[in-house]
């Protein structure tokens, strides 16, 4: 957790039965109309990630793009979409994935990274972590070393920070 995870936890709105009855969602637009922690949010992962020679920044359609373009502007790293199935023009690779019900599906452009190069993953939250270890497979299969995973919000009676961890890869999360 960042110095500023109890800070930025406390502008998260929780909004209960959505998208549907049980589900708490935990909804960032709050934080993000916040200039102030907006900013403190961005620095907490500059400050994290500005020694560790990130060549990239792997961020997840569609909530990741909102911290991992800052971010990559902050490091001075390339920005690479990780995007829902259909959306990427050229040509992609893609990894599907299970969900509660159903499955679900992310790409990458075949050209994204070069062999060896240093990615950070981000998204706004792990919950069952299914996105996140979908991007770092996409990542891994096209040359590219995962130096870890970041969201916002970790959700970890979900079970996905834990999974990552045991496929090997390094998790931060802001708050929990
Ligand atoms: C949410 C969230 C993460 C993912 C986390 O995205 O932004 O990307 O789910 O869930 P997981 O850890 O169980 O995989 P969503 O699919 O709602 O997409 P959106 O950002 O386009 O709304
Ligand atoms: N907020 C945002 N995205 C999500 C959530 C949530 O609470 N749960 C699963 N994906």
């Amino acid at each position: 957790m960042s110095v500023y995870g109890d800070y930025i936890k406390s502008v998260i709105r929780t909004v209960r039965n959505w998208p549907e009855p049980g589900v708490n969602f935990r909804d960032i637009t709050p934080l993000l109309q916040n200039s102030a922690a907006f900013r403190k949010l961005i620095d907490s992962f500059v400050h994290r990630y500005q020694e560790l020679e990130i060549d990239a920044i792997a961020a997840i359609d569609a909530r990741g793009f909102i911290i991992g373009a800052p971010l990559a502007y902050e490091l001075g790293c390339s920005f690479v979409p990780v995007r829902k199935k259909g959306k990427l023009p050229f040509k992609t690779i893609s990894e599907t994935y299970k969900l509660e019900y159903g499955e679900s599906t992310v790409e990458l452009h075949s050209d994204a990274f070069r062999p060896k190069d240093r990615i950070l993953i981000v998204d706004d939250l792990i919950a069952t972590g299914g996105t996140m270890l979908a991007a770092a497979k996409l990542i891994e299969r096209s040359g590219g070393l995962v130096v870890e995973t970041a969201g916002i919000i970790d959700l970890p009676e979900l079970g996905g920070s834990k999974r990552i961890r045991e496929a090997g890869h390094s998790v931060f999360a802001v708050c929990s």
